[in-house]
């Protein structure tokens, strides 16, 4: 499993923002999506083109177009979170859904809802925020993978060590992306430092 951990100044500015207590839902919301686009940028680096013949006002020319047709999948309801890049840099990006939720005794994750577009053969970009024991991110990989996508690219803001070497055991044929591998998981299951619970960040239910 290829994992990028995103190196940029802004990722580094932004996360500081999101990793912070003091940051009220508004900014989390705005600084999640800031983050997204970068996340995709480097999700998106090695996907395949194909020629295409144009015409510039002044002359025929070869350009480039996206070669197979692209799907993002947000796993409710942290993904969501993920979303604007994906939608604001290739507006042409279908959305399906997948609800996994973890069992907060058990840690292990729980189906609830799937509504999913065509995936057979299109690139898969799966938004789940943080990737804790890997339960949920692996599950809802599973599931992609019934309808025989081209890639499966996660996009994660953190990783917890634990949860990655689930998935390089599971996944390994996939691209994992990320804005940070953090240190570890506590008793509850939560990434440290991390930034707590990222859907309730989100959505203001804190
Ligand atoms: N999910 C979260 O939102 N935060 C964590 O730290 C772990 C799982």
């Amino acid at each position: 499993m290829e994992v990028i951990e995103v190196s940029h100044p802004l990722k580094d500015h932004y996360l500081t923002i999101l990793r912070n207590k003091n940051t009220n839902f508004e900014a989390f919301r705005n600084y999640s999506s800031k983050l997204s686009y970068i996340l995709f940028l480097e999700a998106s680096k090695n996907i395949s083109l194909k020629d295409i013949e144009i015409e510039t006002p002044l002359t025929k020319t070869i350009g480039y177009e996206i070669e197979n047709e692209n799907v993002a999948v947000a796993v409710l309801r942290a993904g969501l979170g993920l979303a604007d890049g994906i939608k604001e840099l290739l507006p042409n990006t279908s959305f399906g859904y997948i609800g996994v939720q973890r069992n907060e005794e058990t840690a292990n994750p729980e189906y609830y809802y799937e509504n999913l577009p065509e995936l057979k053969n299109k690139n898969v970009f799966i938004l789940e925020p943080m990737l804790a024991t890997g339960g949920s991110l692996s599950f809802a990989i599973d599931k992609v993978k019934e309808y025989h996508p081209k890639n499966i690219f996660a996009l994660t803001v953190i990783c917890a060590p634990e949860g990655i070497n689930k998935l390089k055991e599971k996944h390994p044929d996939i691209t994992l992306i990320t804005a940070s591998i953090d240190e570890k998981l506590n008793e509850n299951w939560y990434i440290v430092p991390g930034l707590g619970d990222m859907g309730d960040r989100l959505f203001g239910t804190v």
